[in-house]
């Protein structure tokens, strides 16, 4: 298989995703990930809390711990931070990068889930919805957010969730193990007492085998981004009110922008993509990412050593690309060679990628962590496409090669058969995991008897294995626990589950089965709103003509909207088979 690609580093925020390019285009060699992918050995407990020198910037600050949690819970409050599903944070994700690497984190279909920060509850309520077996708690500050989230679980009828108003400070040991505790977005934006606190919960609330998420800015990418918050910050010293503060800040940005865009020193380059990002951001993200009072970002190194100091360490970051410096030039892989152990690789990547935001796995520091994989691990999980097959099919005939694309620098190409056959299964459902076995199966079936040599199955699904690792290291696969998604079925009523129907009516988000959110315009939303299972496809063109008839969707050609039934009829009717088509490969049906 032949790989080109370009990853990005999340940020936290809508409004700040997508970040640091790696190079782009850059053909990656086979062996790195083949069948005896070598990480560095472990390095002791000890050696981490010494290796940190903690910055001024990071020491524990005075604080009066009920006064700061009022002042956040006011803030958010006032101006809410909707949530969202964050796929990297689902304990699906988190146990199969945590096996891949030994750790034998317990089955998320019966997990204990805690989310620190969860706001509205808009990461844990889908997976409350899609998870009967499992248990989930979130707390925040906020009674705003949380009542905002209660309507939503109410509404749903969920009695496997709890939100509940409370600080993060109060939280306390005798709540039992969690198998997974989440903070997405609150480690940075908290003041030191309360990162600590999320990591003693960690440590004391953490089952045997449990894992702990926790998102973080990290250095040197948010330099930069601190430096603006610093500028924005002296520049609206003067003002008190939070809202007029960051009014007059975005204003100074906005007017810097305009400079700056015609410039090419080195620096400005590097303001100027940060700009883009402030300036296109939402209000709600400017306030809270960039101008809360508190916002900090930390070395690698440095929250190593604070896990370390809970016996907590580090496992993983959530996807096997992250981890491997498979997307960097020739000339600085051989120099991340000589690294020692891989907090130094890792933090070293760090600097080579720029990276301004982590999301972080830990277990106990009692567990073994083996930093050692083979491709034959690939066996144990189900498998979530980034891909997607040419326009004009996949040719399945041997020796022509067929390139499966990511976006316009990641693609991978392969003439093998069996390999052409798993890829095309894999591409035509990115909303859903699919099980090696399953996989296996579907790539046999559609391959003809005749084009498979007796001895062939054994080498395809060795050259499968091979390929997989591959492209989970090339971030072009996500690896989940098991496999996520619904019964095939075969149906002239519809059904989208009730979470789906709700997300769709509410909002303009819906989260499918991979957890990912998927936005969507007024026409799908409506359609799959009605999509109760109980409708044909009549039913719901009639459900549209209502809403349009009530003024709650509107359709046009143009500058003109269509009312007309027949027109819609021709224009609108013909479209829902192929909106619900797109849903399901998308994971939004069943
Ligand atoms: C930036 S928002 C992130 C929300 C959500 N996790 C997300 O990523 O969309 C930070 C959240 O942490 C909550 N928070 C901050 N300090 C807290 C504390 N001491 N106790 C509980 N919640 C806190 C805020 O109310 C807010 O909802």
């Amino acid at each position: 298989m032949q790989l080109a690609h370009q990853r990005r580093i999340f940020q936290h925020g809508v409004g700040f995703q997508g970040s640091h390019e790696a190079r782009a285009g850059q053909a990656l060699g086979h062996g790195f990930c083949g069948l005896e992918t070598k990480f560095l050995a472990p390095v002791p407990a000890r050696l981490l809390a010494s290796a940190s020198s903690r910055s001024a910037r990071c020491e524990p600050m005075p604080s009066n711990s009920s006064a700061s949690a009022s002042a956040v819970a006011a803030s958010y409050d006032e101006v809410p931070y909707p949530s969202s599903s964050f796929p990297q944070t689902h304990p699906s994700r988190l146990a199969a990068m945590a096996r891949l690497l030994g750790v034998p984190a317990p089955a998320p279909s019966t997990a204990r889930v805690l989310e620190l920060g969860c706001s509205d509850g808009g990461n844990l309520i889908p997976m409350a919805a899609r998870s009967p077996g499992a248990t989930f708690l979130g707390i925040d500050a906020s009674n705003a957010q949380i009542a905002a989230g209660r309507s939503v679980v109410s509404a749903l009828e969920l009695s496997n969730i709890e939100l509940r108003q409370q600080d993060i400070l109060d939280f306390a040991p005798a709540e039992g193990r969690f198998d997974y505790i989440i903070a997405h977005g609150v480690y940075s934006w908290v003041p030191a007492p309360v990162r600590e606190k999320i990591l003693a919960i960690a440590a004391a609330n953490l089952a045997p085998n449990g894992i702990a998420y926790v998102s973080y800015n990290a250095m040197p990418g948010s330099g930069i981004r601190l430096m603006l918050r610093d500028l924005a910050f002296f520049h609206a010293r003067k003002i008190t009110d939070p809202n007029g503060k960051a009014r007059r800040a975005r204003e100074l940005l906005t007017t810097l922008a305009g400079p700056m865009a015609e410039d090419n020193l080195p620096h400005i380059v590097l303001f100027r993509q940060e700009f883009g990002y402030v300036e296109r951001s939402p209000e709600l993200y400017f306030r809270h990412d960039l101008m809360e009072e508190e916002n900090h970002a930390f070395y690698f190194h440095e929250f190593v050593a604070a896990a370390t100091r809970h016996q907590l360490q580090y496992v993983s970051e959530p996807s096997l690309w992250e981890i491997l410096p498979t997307h960097l030039g020739a000339k600085a892989r051989a120099a991340l060679g000589k690294c020692e152990h891989w907090l130094d690789l890792e933090q070293q990547m760090d600097f080579l990628r720029f990276r301004s935001f982590r999301q972080t796995l830990l277990c106990h520091a009692a567990i073994p962590v083996r930093r050692q994989i083979t491709a034959k691990a690939i066996k144990e999980f189900a498998f979530e496409a980034h891909f997607r097959g040419p326009a004009e099919g996949v040719d399945l005939t041997p020796g022509v090669p067929v390139k499966f694309t990511v976006d316009e620098a990641s693609h991978f190409s392969t003439p093998q058969p069996f390999i052409k056959a798993a890829m095309q299964a894999l591409s035509e459902t990115p909303g859903q995991s699919i099980g090696y076995a399953a996989l296996v199966e579907e790539a046999s079936r559609r391959l003809p008897q005749s084009a498979r040599a007796p001895g062939d199955k054994g080498r395809d699904e060795i050259a499968l294995m091979n390929d997989l690792m591959q492209a989970v290291a090339a971030g072009m696969i996500e690896i989940h626990f098991a496999p996520l998604g619904p019964a095939p079925m075969v149906s002239d009523k519809p059904r989208a589950s009730p979470l789906t129907r709700y997300q769709a009516t509410n909002s303009d988000r819906v989260t499918n089965w991979v957890h990912a959110a998927i936005a969507m315009d007024p026409v799908p939303r409506h359609v799959i709103a009605a999509c109760d299972g109980n409708r044909t496809i009549d039913d719901i063109f009639e459900v549209l003509l209502t809403a349009i008839a009530d003024g709650r969707l509107s359709i046009a050609d143009g500058a003109q909207s269509i009312t007309d039934r027949k027109q819609l009829t021709d224009v609108l009717r013909p479209q829902i088979s192929r909106i619900i088509a797109d849903c399901t490969r998308l994971g939004l049906m069943g």
